[in-house]
């Protein structure tokens, strides 16, 4: 289950990667040791009941929170060193949340290009950045505008273009549509499908739609209750670019079927 091509380094790494959280009421085994490998390019989608540790995942892949035990690499380098985490390895992650967490007083492309400021970069090269950003994730022609401006999925696809400003090699998503009505999140699954397939990135997403997973994923990872383990794994077969009308399809009924029976055999 997590087999490599050979010769191919995983773009991400798991071995025996573990969380407890010490709190005042005692110890909270958020996430059992795990081994998992995301090859470069692979969409992979996390699906579990609610507090199983999914966003404790991301957080400790994406660099923001130390894992209590086990080894995981990032394009090659160890993240996390005790609590200390590699900064070069931390450059090649973008995360996007469920709420967009665009910043009130700037502008779309001000938010968009945030982190390219942050780096140094001058404010021309920004700005040709931004607007090649905002044209990708469909929202060209409202860089100047606030985010109380724009609906929500305008908002979260801006928040997609500030992870993507810095070039990152990987795509942390958590929930990054859960916030937005059932039409909104079918065309989102459209165009991050498209951005996906137009820039190459890795993509770990999580979700509590089993339709939005066997929609989006190349392979489902399904953990059971806390402390998360890998319960289930899924490929999934079809092709790209997938058409919504595919969620009709026999097979793709079939998968969603296993999954959700899966799920409610654990929860
Ligand atoms: N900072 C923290 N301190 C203590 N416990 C925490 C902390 N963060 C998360 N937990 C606990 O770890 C467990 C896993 O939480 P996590 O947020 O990763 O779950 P999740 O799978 O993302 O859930 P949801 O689907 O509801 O978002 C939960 O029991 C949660 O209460
Ligand atoms: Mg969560």
């Amino acid at each position: 289950m997590t087999s490599q091509p050979p010769g191919e380094p995983a773009e991400i790494l798991l071995r025996g990667v573990e969380k407890r959280f010490a709190t005042p009421d005692g110890e909270v085994h958020a996430l059992a040791p795990t081994d998992l490998s995301v090859r470069k390019g692979e969409m992979l989608v996390l699906l579990g009941p609610s507090g199983c540790g999914k966003t404790t995942l991301l957080r400790m892949i994406g660099g923001l929170l130390a894992p209590t035990g086990g080894d995981l690499r990032v394009a090659g380098r160890a993240l996390w060193d005790g609590e200390r985490r590699d900064g070069a390895a931390v450059q090649e992650l973008g995360m996007v949340f469920q709420e967009a967490n665009l910043f009130p007083w700037l502008s779309i492309e001000g938010n968009v290009a945030l982190p390219l400021r942050l780096r140094g970069m001058s404010r021309a090269e920004r700005l040709r950045r931004a607007q090649e950003l905002t044209r990708l994730v469909g929202i060209e022609g409202f860089e100047k505008r606030w985010p109380r401006e724009l609906s929500g999925g305008m908002r979260q696809r801006a928040a997609i273009a500030r992870a993507l400003s810095y070039d990152p090699e990987i795509l942390l998503m958590d929930e990054p549509f859960g916030a937005l009505d059932a039409m909104t999140r079918d065309a989102m699954n459209l165009e991050l499908q498209r951005i996906w397939m137009e820039t190459g990135r890795t993509v770990v997403l999580v979700t509590h739609s089993i339709a939005e997973a066997t929609f989006l994923a190349d392979r489902i990872v399904l953990l059971s209750p806390r402390p998360g383990r890998i319960d289930t794994v899924i490929e999934v077969p079809f092709e790209r670019p997938r058409p919504l009308a595919l969620q009709t399809d026999a097979a793709f009924q079939a998968i969603v079927r296993r999954l959700r029976s899966r799920l409610e055999e654990i929860s």
